[in-house]
């Protein structure tokens, strides 16, 4: 099966074809964005699950670039200590280690918070202002910034977070980038910028990819911003984009998505490609990688079950998220601290008795 197969990025060999994406764990870290115990367990617990590659959650660039006041960061160098540690577990478990890096943008919590352009984000709630030159260099340095934080820690590679609405996303979408200069003619020039910088900083044999949302607005648009992007990313972690219109063909065996990452990888060939949503048993996972993608990120699955990726190996029952009403979506762990547990957990808890 391709999914046991090993597979490399430049020179950094990952041992199969699952990864757990970046999922942001609430409520664990506090106002300061330090690593606390219970997220050394959580990646404890995921890196001893049989994935090939473990990709932190959204780690905050600047304390202004969080999306919630209770994330992870990594705009000081105390904070590698705790990060130095994540990466450590993970590899002792057995997996590479990527964090991904993330300015919100507008979507955050930032009440001064800057965006593209002048617009109003979160329902209205903040309105973000457009972002001078001199702050987008601000940012771009940044970012290369807690990249180098992140080599420090033992982390193989970094992702930018580059979709769902944030601020890289944002001057990707035409909807949302309304900029007049270069930034706004060439809409792929910010994710370009950042990720120049990161090479830069942290050498060529560190690992630098970007999660890029396929549908910004469009897929059209989306494909070009991989193009445009390709010579400057080791790999594409593809996703959904900011405001968006999705599109799969009738009878795609998978999410649109996973579709769009596939349309990318047929036009980008030599491009490290990984596809994300809604795989969540075996039988997706062998459709998205027949689709020709690289790697399969397995998000809520991955939350009901640590192992998803060593129990379909081995040939043993896994558990599954059953798309129960969001509200576990954003706030898992809660969950878990109150010991209320999502349906998906409870079904794979029976069935090990
Ligand atoms: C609790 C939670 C937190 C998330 N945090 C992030 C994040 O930090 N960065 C990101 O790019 N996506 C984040 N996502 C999106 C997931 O990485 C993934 O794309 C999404 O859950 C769809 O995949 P799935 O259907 O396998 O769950 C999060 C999703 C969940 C459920």
């Amino acid at each position: 099966m391709k999914y046991e197969e090993s597979f490399k990025i430049k020179d950094l060999e990952i041992k199969n074809r699952f990864a757990v994406p970046p999922m942001v764990c609430f409520h664990w870290s506090d106002d300061n964005g330090y690593v606390t115990e219970k997220n050394l367990e959580h990646y404890e617990a995921l890196s001893k699950g049989g994935f090939g590659l473990v990709i932190v959650e959204a780690t905050a660039i600047t304390k202004r670039s969080r999306l919630a006041d209770t994330e992870l960061g990594i705009w000081e160098d105390a904070q590698t200590e705790g990060l130095g540690k994540i990466a450590y577990k993970i590899h002792e478990g057995g997996a590479k280690a990527f964090i991904q890096l993330l300015c919100a943008g507008g979507n955050g919590i930032d009440p001064n918070a800057e965006a593209p352009s002048t617009m109003d984000y979160r329902g209205g709630r903040i309105h973000a202002k457009e972002m001078t030159k001199e702050r987008i260099k601000e940012t771009v340095d940044d970012f290369a910034k807690a990249a180098v934080r992140a080599k420090k820690a033992g982390f193989d590679g970094v992702e930018l977070h580059g979709c769902h609405g944030y601020l890289i996303s944002c001057f990707f979408n035409s909807r949302t980038n309304i900029r007049t200069d270069e930034y706004g003619e060439n809409k792929s020039l910010f994710a370009i910028e950042v990720l120049k910088a990161v090479k830069e900083a942290c050498g060529e044999d560190f690992i630098v990819g970007i999660r890029l949302g396929v549908f910004e607005p469009h897929l059209e648009e989306g494909l070009e911003h991989a193009k445009a992007i390709a010579p400057y990313t080791d790999f594409l972690d593809v996703s959904y984009g900011g405001p968006s219109e999705g599109y799969a063909p009738e009878g795609f065996p998978c999410s649109e998505a996973v579709y769009g990452a596939s349309v990318i990888k047929k036009e980008l060939p030599d491009m490290p490609v990984f596809a994300v949503h809604n795989i969540n048993s075996r039988e997706d996972v062998i459709n998205a990688l027949d689709t020709g993608i690289d790697m399969v990120d397995i998000g809520k699955a991955a939350l009901v079950d640590p192992s998803f990726a060593g129990h379909i190996l081995r040939g043993e029952p896994y558990g599954q998220c059953l798309h129960c009403k969001n509200f576990c979506r954003w706030n898992p762990n809660e969950m878990a601290d109150k010991d209320l547990k999502c349906p998906g957990f409870i079904k794979f808890s029976r069935m090990h008795g």
